[in-house]
């Protein structure tokens, strides 16, 4: 739904409704700097595609990938008030009604239940989620041909989910809500265990980070990645034929999961993506056998 050119530099002043209803990051330049970083500067892969946007919020990045020319945009977000205000920020803007959708619960139950999309926006959500390879799973399930994350990072050494508390940080005191800061490296761990590639946004390099309010981009504690699931490169016939071998030799194996990195390693797909396309079928197989024979 382009119907005029924006400038680049300044999305939100054009749309400033949506700095009223932020209740997260509310500054217009920490919106401004977002909107070019995730979504003008990735507008080749977003344009025409079905987008799926995690944790919409009030719908600024909904509102700003159909801006960018999405075909169609499904929010999913778990405050009810915050999916009300999303909906009349798109009646606001007169944004037509079959182009977007919010679905109201929790990311988790809801990413492999919602039609089909071509991208998926991970934006703010990373780190306040403690089943980080859980939420990859679903998402790989589904089959984007990219996800696009913008995430803060703990500063912690190694391959490592930092458990922090939302209020008080870390150590989280006892008893506290808690949830899960990855370190780059555990979050480029995690992505390629599915066979996924990434690339970063250089945020030194764009000059945002002069900006107002752009602290964490500018010490590097937060970071933007495009991600590139490529599914295309497995034909459905080709998976078919992978989870096949797997339940044919698992038959006599122990392990699935050693079953699972043979056959990754003869089809050329990452053991993880594997393990996603085994699992789909093993939950097709029960859904099948619940519903019984027809007729
Ligand atoms: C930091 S904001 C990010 C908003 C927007 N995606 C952005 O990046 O600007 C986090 C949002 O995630 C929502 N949220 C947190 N956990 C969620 C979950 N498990 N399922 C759905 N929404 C969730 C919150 O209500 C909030 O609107």
């Amino acid at each position: 739904m382009i119907d005029r050119p924006i400038d680049s530099t300044g999305f939100f002043d054009a749309f400033s409704k949506f700095v009223e209803t932020s209740q997260t990051g509310p500054w217009l330049e920490r919106l401004n700097a977002r909107y070019r970083a995730l979504v003008h500067s990735n507008h080749d892969i977003i344009r025409g595609a079905r987008v799926l946007d995690l944790a919409s919020h009030d719908g600024r990045f909904t509102f700003a990938a159909l801006r960018a020319g999405a075909r169609r945009v499904v929010g999913i977000e778990h405050d009810a008030q915050l999916i009300r205000t999303s909906y009349e920020n798109m009646e606001f803007y007169g944004v037509p009604r079959d182009a977007y959708d919010f679905v109201e619960g929790d990311v988790f139950d809801h990413i492999t239940e919602v039609e089909r999309c071509d991208v998926v926006f991970c934006f703010g959500i990373l780190y306040h989620i403690n089943h980080h390879m859980l939420l990859l799973s679903k998402i790989a399930a589904i089959e984007p041909l990219s996800l696009i994350i913008d995430s803060k990072l703990s500063g912690m050494d190694g391959a490592v989910i930092e458990v922090r508390s939302p209020v008080a940080g870390s150590p989280p005191p006892e008893g506290s809500e808690v949830e899960g800061h990855p370190t780059k490296a555990a979050l480029e761990a995690m992505l390629s265990s599915f066979g996924w590639t990434f690339e970063y946004f250089d945020w030194h390099a764009s000059g945002l980070t002069d900006l107002g309010h752009m602290n964490d981009y500018r010490a590097g504690t937060r970071v933007s990645l495009v991600v590139t699931c490529n599914e295309e490169r497995y034909p459905r016939e080709v998976r078919e034929r992978a989870v096949r071998s797997v339940f044919a030799l698992q038959e006599n194996r122990r392990t699935q999961w050693f079953v699972i990195m043979d056959v990754a390693s003869q089809f050329e797909v990452s053991p993880q993506k594997l393990r996603v396309w085994v699992r789909e079928a093993e939950r097709a197989a029960s859904r099948a056998r619940i519903a019984g024979p027809r007729g």
